[in-house]
């Protein structure tokens, strides 16, 4: 199947991929035809890629970082609880207790990432109208506990980093969702309530039961920055712990590459780049390169040029080389079809580089 983003989709298309709706019933599935309605509704949810299939590329099938069941899952309790987090406090109002809810929820996510070795971090939020939030709060919580995996924690610490990543965002669930989900530059005021989540978050989760005090400080730290030009205390360096520091990397990526009311997503290569430009500033170089090396820059069934001029789909990403797909190749330098498509190994022909990535010049 192939990538196509939703400016480019065409009446006629047929989805590669289910579609699931806010509520995680199978909106479309398979197969379904695409209208122009379709199209309109979907683009109104703000997806800005979706899986469609194509003959020529049917064998290039995406695999998500975990398994699809696990993510469902994942999004309904999010949901759920994080709806109820919402609430106004009313006397005999039962709370969840987040503890105990999200603890099997990072363990079995901890069970799908350990059981890929060579999982990479692939763009999500294909296929997904979830709300922002709740995608937002799983996906950094997938990212972060591979790169800990990466980086060597035990079972035990990645744990708590988990369920630090997965609740780092808690606190927004008291903010107005109007100043959440507003269309338009916030206002400065606007700007100083939303730098309030931290500091929320953090008082909701520090006496929670189940919920160990280091993680409760990731949703307290997430926005520090290395040379203290974070929020909301400005601590800076080792005064930030360690597990913030990989959230507030995390964070930011997925924050870039999703589609927002007020921006269109970044891609994984130009969102890489806006991180290593707070390198050492902002973020830990170390933890920068851990990213790195773990990111599939090149999301799978997107359509590349190559500096042959000719035009085709990444087909396969390799574990250790991210930088250097194999592409599909469609057509030729003048942008005829071929006849019969061919798979080139971007890791063997080091000659030949991507030059373009779904239509826009690739930098660096
Ligand atoms: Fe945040």
């Amino acid at each position: 199947m192939r990538l196509i983003p939703i400016n480019s989709l065409q009446p006629g298309m047929k989805l590669g991929k289910k579609i699931y709706n806010e509520e995680g019933i199978v909106l479309l599935s398979e197969n379904a035809e695409l209208t122009e309605a379709i199209i309109r509704r979907l683009r109104s949810h703000g997806l800005n890629y979706v899986y469609v299939a194509d003959p020529r590329t049917d064998d290039i099938v995406p695999v998500d970082m975990i398994e699809e069941s696990t993510r469902r899952r994942a999004l309904m309790e999010i949901r759920t609880n994080f709806r109820k987090m919402t609430e106004p406090a009313v006397k005999g109002l039962v709370y969840p207790y987040l503890g105990k809810t999200f603890s099997g929820l990072v363990e079995e996510i901890m069970d799908d990432l350990s059981s890929r070795e060579d999982a990479m971090i692939m763009m999500m939020n294909i296929n997904s109208m979830d709300q922002y939030l709740y995608r937002h709060s799983l996906n950094v919580c997938i990212y972060t506990i591979l790169l800990g995996q990466v980086h060597g924690y035990s079972k035990s610490e990645l744990k708590l980093l988990g369920l630090g990543a997965l609740l780092h965002d808690i606190g927004k669930t008291k903010l107005p969702l109007k100043l959440l989900t507003k269309p338009d530059k916030l206002t400065d005021e606007e700007y100083e309530q939303i730098k309030l989540h931290p500091e929320i978050g953090f008082k909701m989760l520090k006496d929670e039961p189940g919920i160990p005090l280091i993680s409760a400080h990731c949703a307290y730290q997430h926005h520090e920055r290395l040379n203290g030009s974070g929020y909301p205390r400005g601590i800076k360096g080792e005064e930030i712990s360690e597990f913030a520091r990989w959230i507030a990397i995390t964070d930011s990526y997925d924050a870039m590459t999703t589609h927002r009311v007020y921006r269109s997503a970044m891609l994984p290569h130009q969102a890489l780049e806006v991180l290593y430009t707070g390198c050492d500033l902002l973020y830990e170089k170390s933890k920068l390169e851990v990213f790195r090396d773990r990111v599939a820059i090149y999301p799978l069934g997107m359509m590349v040029k190559l500096s042959t001029g000719e035009k085709g789909i990444i087909a396969k990403i390799h574990g250790i080389f991210p930088q250097r797909p194999v592409v599909r190749v469609l057509t030729d330098p003048y942008g005829e079809d071929l006849k019969t498509p061919y798979d080139l190994d971007l890791s063997e022909q080091l000659s030949i580089v991507i030059t373009e990535v779904d239509g826009m010049n690739q930098i660096g």
